[in-house]
């Protein structure tokens, strides 16, 4: 579903490069469940925003069913994004004006879904990740391990089929990390395709598949059919 195939990357600053991906490929079926590890500064956030088109690549291809993302026109792939995507950001990206619940309610008013349902919808999510007493809170009164799985709970009610993850539990603890993992769980069983970016070896054990990253390189794969 997924095909990588020779993706490298290089930023070009004023005085000297980095190759933040070296001719990485690989491929993933639909409804994988996929962790990506690796050093920091290994290319991990790197290939997650490629992969979400957030980013383009140098060189190489992106193909989910075939279709090379990097080849689509802005306005295409921006539809691509929305239909297909959703995006657990490293830094939590939430808006500050917005109180938990208005954050949530973006991607719900985003798909036209109807005011009832949008209570109930938020509501389910944030009783998940135990988060149901900050409903009408601002995302700067909450810790860093409650805005992180806010903006979890943002990206699950997308309910795009692919979900990519940079380090979504890094600033949670071992409880909220299994119930956040659990979630995910959940999730992959109901056939989504997730990436996750992770540095805790736990984290990675709920994953069915591993990805290593080494210097922009692959260096390990395991688990998996392919
Ligand atoms: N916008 C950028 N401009 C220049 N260099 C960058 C940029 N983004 C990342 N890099 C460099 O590319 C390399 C890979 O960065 P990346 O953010 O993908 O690492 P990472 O594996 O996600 O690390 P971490 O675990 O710390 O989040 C690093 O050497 C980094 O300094
Ligand atoms: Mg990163």
């Amino acid at each position: 579903m997924i095909q990588v195939n020779h993706l490298t990357k290089v930023y070009k600053g004023k005085m000297f490069e980095t190759k933040a991906l070296d001719d990485v490929s690989f491929s993933l079926q639909e409804g994988s469940f996929v962790a990506v590890m690796g050093d920091s500064g290994s290319g991990k956030t790197t290939l997650l925003n490629i992969l979400g088109g957030m980013d383009s690549a140098t060189q190489g291809e992106v193909l989910f069913f075939g279709t090379d993302t990097q080849k689509l026109s802005p306005g295409q792939l921006d539809k691509f994004r929305k239909e297909n995507i959703s995006f657990v950001f490293q830094h939590f990206a939430l808006i500050d004006e917005y109180t938990v619940y208005e954050n949530l309610e973006a991607p719900l008013l985003a798909r036209n879904v109807k005011k009832k349902v949008r209570k109930k919808e938020i509501s389910e999510v944030l009783k998940s990740l135990g988060l149901e007493d900050f409903t009408y809170q601002l995302p700067d009164q909450l810790s860093g391990g409650q805005r992180q799985r806010v903006a979890l709970a943002r990206s699950i009610l997308c309910k795009a089929p692919i979900i990519l993850a940079d380090e979504p539990t890094g600033a949670l603890d071992e409880g909220n990390t299994s119930r956040v993992m659990e979630l995910f769980q959940a999730l992959h069983k109901e056939g989504k395709t997730i990436i996750l970016i992770t540095h805790d070896e736990k984290v990675a054990a709920y994953a069915e598949r591993m990805l290593l990253l080494r210097d922009g390189r692959l260096i390990k794969q395991s688990g998996g059919q392919e």
